[in-house]
């Protein structure tokens, strides 16, 4: 990871803000790599009239990707580009940007897509990457955050939605939400309540984002107030 990249976010920014214009639905692109749960959620929250988004497009790096299929269910354009067929990340960032641009997408969300992205993306769509993360960061970044937390004996564990910078699940917290660890979980007992938790979490930042309520000072994430009950999954549910 480039220091100064890292660095970079410890400058002072101007602040920016997710505004939009009128009531349009705002584009997205998912990139997916696995069962595409998170995607799913998303997807049921606009199809219930939730979320003021339309899912632009579906990319995924994996050809067996469950996440595809349900894409497919819902009609949605998937694509599949073998990371391994590019020479470099950059230049897989590049097709995957080519793809975003021809669906005129406004934000970019990672739903358990295994890449690092390159400056080719990041640039693009600057605090218009989202990704979320099974930890309450900044601990246990990277894979394997559930065996991590449970070798680490941690009590409390969780989630993380946040900004993509060019680090390991590094950039600006939007929001988390925290589930206790129990004696007996297992690596999966654990990663389904965490789970449950970022069905929950990821759709209501999308609805932040759509409503222009998100508000970014170098690394702290604002924000603003909304209707009544429109941040109740900001709040923790009781344990
Ligand atoms: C989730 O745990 C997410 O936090 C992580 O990858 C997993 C993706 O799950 N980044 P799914 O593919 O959305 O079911």
């Amino acid at each position: 990871m480039p220091e100064q990249s890292v660095l970079n976010l410890f400058d002072p920014v101007p602040a920016h803000t997710s505004e939009r214009l009128g009531n349009q639905r705002v584009r997205v692109a998912v990139l997916v790599s696995g069962n595409g749960s998170n995607l799913q959620s998303i997807i049921d929250h606009i199809e219930a009239g939730k979320l003021n988004a339309s899912i632009a497009c579906v990319i995924s790096n994996r050809e067996d990707a469950f996440a595809l299929e349900r894409a497919k269910k819902h009609q949605l354009p998937a694509f599949y580009l073998n990371h391994r067929s590019f020479p470099d990340r950059m230049s897989f960032d590049a097709a995957v940007l080519e793809i975003v641009r021809e669906h005129a997408v406004e934000l970019v969300v990672l739903a358990g897509f295994n890449r690092i992205l390159s400056t080719v993306l990041l640039d693009a769509f600057p605090l218009a990457i989202l990704n979320i993360h099974p930890a309450l960061l900044p601990a246990f970044p990277g894979n394997q955050a559930q065996r991590l937390a449970l070798q680490h004996g941690v009590k409390i564990a969780g989630c993380t939605v946040h900004f993509v910078d060019s680090g390991t699940d590094t950039g600006p917290i939007i929001a988390q939400a925290a589930v206790p660890v129990l004696d007996n979980d297992t690596e999966e007992t654990l990663s389904r309540r965490i789970l449950r938790e970022e069905h929950r979490i990821y759709p209501g930042v999308l609805r932040l984002f759509t409503e222009g309520r998100i508000r970014v000072e170098g690394r702290r994430v604002f924000i603003s107030p909304g209707e009544q009950d429109s941040n109740d999954f900001l709040e923790c549910p009781r344990f």
